[in-house]
């Protein structure tokens, strides 16, 4: 994994996963979604600097504990869900836009459709996701002697972020009928890592596909052209 050689990291993800061992689920919400920012009046909502928060993270991944620091100034970022969605946009389509790309950290934002399912995979590196219009609803799973089980589940509201453990693999779900955006941070280069997926019926491990995802992405596009057009 891509930044995993310095020691320090290897010590955080050890001490991440401890963590995440002493509580039930491997995903802990850290902060619950701002009443006040979801009641206030939209005039008092200012942009966010995206390349400001960029740097706070990229400055925060070379913190003793990197995973943590990185998830507090997410925290920061979607705690007023608006200003991120300012800076953002309004999600039109589904996919991927890189806001940062190093071997030590990944950023981007993530935008589902309607309805939209993401198969089981895993990261191979740790992971902080914030949520900033939607919602996203995870399935956990963990492996078995042959394939992997659900296990938990956590659902994600506009203004909430979550740590998940080098270890985990989750499934996502965007249960809404409008788009669900969020900020993906990775404890490394997400893009140069071969990691593991799921078939969603039979629940084979296969390798991770980027052009497949690409595709999915895509089709999902047509799908909302389609009911466009209906
Ligand atoms: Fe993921």
């Amino acid at each position: 994994m891509a930044g995993s050689s310095k020691p320090p990291v290897v010590i955080s993800r050890r001490r991440v996963l401890a963590a995440a061992a002493a509580v039930s689920s491997q995903i802990v919400v850290r902060r619950p979604a701002s009443a006040e920012a979801q009641s206030a009046p939209a005039t008092r909502t200012a942009s966010l600097d995206l390349d400001r928060f960029v740097e706070d993270c990229v400055k925060a991944s070379s913190d003793s504990d990197p995973q943590q620091a990185v998830l507090d100034a997410l925290a920061r970022g979607v705690r007023d869900p608006r200003a991120m969605l300012l800076a953002l946009g309004e999600p039109q389509e589904a996919g991927i836009r890189v806001l940062h790309r190093s071997k030590a950290l990944t950023i981007f934002s993530a935008a589902w459709t309607p309805q939209m399912n993401l198969m089981p995979h895993n990261h191979l590196m740790w992971a902080n996701i914030g949520i900033y219009t939607g919602r996203e609803d995870n399935i956990l799973w963990r492996r078995t002697p042959d394939s992997i089980e659900a296990f938990g589940a956590k659902a994600l509201f506009q203004g909430q972020s979550t740590a998940l453990g080098a270890d985990t693999i989750h499934s996502v779900t965007n249960p809404l009928g409008r788009f669900t955006g969020g900020i993906h941070i990775y404890g490394g280069d997400f893009f140069a890592t071969t990691r593991s997926q799921w078939n969603p019926e039979t629940l084979s491990e296969e390798p991770s596909d980027g052009a497949a995802i690409r595709r999915m992405f895509e089709r999902e596009n047509e799908r909302m052209r389609g009911r466009g057009r209906s």
